[in-house]
C-alpha cells in the first residue's frame, strides 16, 4: 500500500467515496466548493492505494490563505479493508503536528462503533488527547442577553490583542490554548491565533477590547464567522479579573454587535471541561445542539 497526495486525475476516483453514509461530513458538494477556494488542496488529500485501487482516503481543511492543514474533516476506507485502523493511522501521520481530528456528532451517537474506530486510528496516529466540545447556538427566537452597563468596549490595533491574548492564556481552561503555550510559549501561541482569527471571514473592524470604568484593561471580545456563518469567535478575561461574572458582559457584547449586523444564527464551541465558559453560554440563552470531538497531539508533542 502506497500513501500518496491527491492529483487532478483522481476526482473520479475520490467523489463515489463521498456518497457513502459515514460519520464524518464532508459531502461531494463540499469537497468540491473547498477545493475550489482552498480550504481543501489535493497537496493536503491523501490517497492509500494498492494498484490501480483505493483503499483509503484523508481529507484535511486549512485556511484558503493558509501553508498548512489544520484539520483532518473525512476518513473513508475500501470496503474490502477489514481493519481501517492501520491504514488510517499511517494516512493521519502523513500530516506532522500539530493537527487535529474533528468529528461533528450528537452526544447519543457520541458511542457509536464507527466514531470509536476512527478515533482508535488517530491515537494510533498519536493524536491520543481526546477534548470534547459542547456546540451551542443563540437564534432571534430567544431574548439577547443584557448588554453591559459596567464595561466599554473599543476597537484596537492587532498588536494590542497579541498582548490581551498572551495574558489570558495564563490559567486558561481552554484544551487548545494549554497545548499551544505549552509547545511554543504563550507569545507565539497568541500571535498564532491572532493570525488565525484574522484569516476568518469576520469582520476585522467588529474586535474588541474592553474596558471597566476606571479604564482598566478586563478582557477582549472578537465576534467572527467562520464557513457555517456568524461565530462566537473568541472571549477572555484577564487572570486578575476572573471570577466577577466579566465573561457574560463580553459574550454579550458579542452576541449584540453579530445580531445587530442581522446574524439570525450564532454558533460557538466550548470544551466540555471550561466550566465557567459552559455556565457563561447557558445563561446567555445559547442552545447546546451538538457535540464536537476533537482528536490532537498532547502538549508535550
Ligand atoms: C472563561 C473565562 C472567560 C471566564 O471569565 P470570568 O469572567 O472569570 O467568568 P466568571 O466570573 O463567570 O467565572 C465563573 C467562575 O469560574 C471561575 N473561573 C473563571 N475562570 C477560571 C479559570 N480560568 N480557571 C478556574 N476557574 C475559573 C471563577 O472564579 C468563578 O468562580 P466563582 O463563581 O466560584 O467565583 C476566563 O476564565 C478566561 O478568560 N479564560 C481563558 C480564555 C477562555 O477560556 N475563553 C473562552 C474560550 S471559548
Amino acid at each position: 500500500m502506497l500513501y500518496r497526495t491527491m492529483l487532478d486525475a483522481d476526482l473520479d476516483l475520490i467523489l463515489p467515496c463521498f456518497d457513502q453514509p459515514s460519520v464524518d461530513t464532508t459531502t461531494r458538494d463540499r469537497f468540491l466548493a473547498y477545493q475550489r477556494k482552498g480550504s481543501y488542496r489535493p497537496a493536503w488529500t491523501w490517497l492509500a492505494v494498492t494498484g490501480d485501487e483505493l483503499s483509503g482516503l484523508a481529507v484535511w481543511w486549512g485556511f484558503p490563505t493558509g501553508d498548512r492543514p489544520l484539520a483532518l474533516d473525512f476518513l473513508w476506507a475500501a470496503p474490502s479493508i477489514t481493519d481501517p485502523i492501520p491504514m488510517w493511522a499511517g494516512l493521519i501521520g502523513q500530516v506532522p503536528p500539530p493537527a487535529g481530528y474533528h468529528i461533528f456528532t450528537i452526544p447519543s451517537n457520541r458511542d457509536d462503533p464507527a466514531i470509536a474506530l476512527r478515533l482508535a486510528a488517530a491515537a494510533a496516529a498519536g493524536l491520543t488527547t481526546l477534548n470534547e466540545r459542547f456546540r451551542y447556538e443563540w437564534t432571534p427566537s430567544t431574548p439577547l442577553p443584557p448588554r453591559s452597563t459596567r464595561l466599554s468596549f473599543r476597537p484596537a490595533p492587532d498588536e494590542a490583542f497579541v498582548d490581551a491574548f498572551e495574558q489570558i492564556s495564563f490559567g486558561s481552561l481552554d484544551i487548545a490554548t494549554r497545548e499551544g503555550t505549552a509547545r511554543q510559549g504563550a507569545r507565539a501561541q497568541a500571535e498564532e491565533d491572532v493570525d488565525d482569527y484574522r484569516r476568518m471571514p469576520g469582520p476585522r473592524d467588529q474586535w474588541r477590547l474592553a474596558y471597566d470604568n476606571a479604564g482598566t484593561l478586563i478582557g477582549c471580545a472578537l465576534p467572527s464567522a467562520n464557513d457555517g456563518g456568524p461565530v462566537v469567535g473568541y472571549l477572555g478575561v484577564l487572570p486578575s479579573h476572573r471570577g466577577h461574572g466579566y465573561a457574560a458582559d463580553l459574550l454579550a457584547e458579542i452576541t449584540w454587535m453579530l445580531a445587530e449586523s442581522g446574524a439570525t444564527s450564532i454558533r460557538a464551541d466550548t470544551d466540555s471541561t471550561n466550566t465557567p465558559m459552559v455556565t457563561t453560554f447557558d445563561g446567555a440563552g445559547y442552545r447546546r445542539f451538538a457535540l464536537r470531538l476533537v482528536a490532537s497531539h498532547p502538549a508535550t508533542t
